[in-house]
């Protein structure tokens, strides 16, 4: 015998999915119409996935409960059209609040922006793993767009068929259907405590401490970039890599003190500064500040360990997206080309190569020497394209990210012989 009305784990996920299925819809046309250059459009894009990917997971927990328990019988005075109507209307929604989701990871997961997705900031969902051999990455990344929108709208649409039948049952039929979906106390107890986690969430996502703790600060967006971040390989800068026309010179050795060193950079993502720091560098310094001639230098930057406090931009410079990290590990500054430009200011033109691309770069630095211990600081600015970096068309864009990066570093080191 069939209940008279759907129980409370039924009601709570009913109701639960549609609220969330139509702030997602509303969320989704607004974030996609932000400006880039809004702050607030990063963080909607990850509330958006955050929130799809548990509709997601929701629907299969309610598809499990329909397919395990037996639902209220339709009003026998429902003639039979309205009833295969009725029953075809629900199984499409089961297939659309499974297939629009998934439309949108197959999005993000085929996206040359390779953008991580990280649920509520906590876990970072990884890409779906079907699209590795697709070569038009934006071409595929459009094409999925238009079926998660077009998916999107039908949902809306069956709504509006949906929620028209239901009134309808409700105030002009009065037989019950309506009644058979009210939520009861308890339903409203799991739907409130539903929401509160999913607030809690989104409020501990959107945090601007959790995204944006500036460079160093110990957060959970560093746990996670180090959990995410590529596997340690053993290449470095190979022969070739290596700009031929430098060798070392024999100058004293200078040790670098890493502890007391930094190696930081400055670009504009989106309209905001954003700053970071490579925490892996190693240098080795000959220098001698009356034989110019004879000094060299060699930094080695593990490109991996850039980190600017922002989960997924840190992400992101740990992938592939920028440095492509798996192949390129490392970037090298080499330079026995040093200048005195007067006081303590100094230059050293060299050559810097981030992954195949090898630029001739100008440091500008001050130096203090006191006995055996020294203190170089200075700075560069780079222009990112002539390196590769942020290739995709969304990042050429210069509002998206800006292509002039500033880069700062301080090295202490003590002399060794
Ligand atoms: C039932 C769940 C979902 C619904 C109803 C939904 C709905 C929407 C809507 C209405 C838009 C705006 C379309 C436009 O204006 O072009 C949108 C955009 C988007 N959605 Fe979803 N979405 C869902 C789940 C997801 C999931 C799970 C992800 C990823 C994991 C996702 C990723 C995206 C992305 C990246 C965009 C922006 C596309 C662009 O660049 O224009 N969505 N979604």
């Amino acid at each position: 015998m069939p209940e008279a009305r759907y129980n409370s784990v039924a009601v709570a996920l009913h109701w639960a999915i549609a609220i969330l299925i139509l702030g997602q819809i509303a969320g989704g046309l607004v974030m996609d119409r932000l400006p880039n250059a809004s702050p607030w459009k990063f963080h909607l894009y990850q509330l958006h996935k955050s929130v799809g990917l548990t509709i997601f997971a929701l629907t299969f927990a309610r598809l499990g409960w329909r397919l395990t328990h037996k639902v209220p019988a339709l009003p026998a005075t429902m003639p039979g059209w309205q009833k295969v109507a009725a029953r075809a209307i629900h199984w499409a929604f089961y297939a659309l609040l499974i297939l629009t989701p998934l439309a949108g990871w197959a999005l993000v997961s085929v996206s040359p922006r390779d953008i991580p997705t990280v649920w509520f900031g906590l876990i970072e969902i990884p890409h779906l793993p079907f699209f590795e051999g697709v070569a038009d990455r934006d071409a595929a990344e459009d094409a999925m767009e238009r079926r998660h929108k077009l998916l999107s709208f039908t949902i809306l649409f069956l709504l509006a068929l949906h929620l028209g039948a239901a009134l309808k049952h409700g105030f002009f039929n009065r037989d019950g259907v309506l009644r058979s979906m009210a939520p009861a106390a308890r339903a409203w107890i799991g739907i409130a405590a539903l929401f509160a986690l999913l607030g809690a969430g989104s409020i501990y996502s959107l945090n601007s401490e959790v995204w944006t703790p500036g460079p160093g600060a110990a957060s959970p967006a560093v746990e996670v970039r180090e959990s995410a971040a590529a596997p340690e390989t053993d290449k470095s800068p190979s022969a070739s890599d290596e700009p031929a026309a430098h060798e070392p010179g024999d100058a004293p050795n200078w040790i670098v003190d890493a502890s007391a060193s930094s190696l930081r950079f400055v670009g504009e993502e989106s309209g905001r500064r954003l700053e970071g720091a490579f925490s892996d560098f190693t240098a080795q310094i000959r220098f001698d500040e009356n034989a110019l001639d004879r000094s060299w230098v060699r930094v080695e930057v593990r490109t991996a360990s850039g980190a600017t406090g922002d989960i997924l931009i840190d992400l992101e410079i740990a992938g592939n997206a920028w440095f492509d990290v798996e192949d390129h590990p490392a970037a090298l500054f080499v330079s026995d080309d040093f200048r005195h430009i007067g006081g303590d200011s100094y230059e050293a033109a060299g050559a810097l190569t981030i992954k195949e691309f090898t630029q001739p770069v100008t440091l500008a630095f001050t130096l203090a020497i006191d006995g055996d211990a020294a203190r170089a600081k200075g700075s560069a600015d780079l222009i990112r394209t002539d390196f590769g970096l942020g290739e995709n068309p969304s990042w050429l864009e210069e509002e998206n990210v800006a292509l002039e990066v500033g880069v700062e570093f301080e090295i202490a080191a003590t002399r060794a012989d």
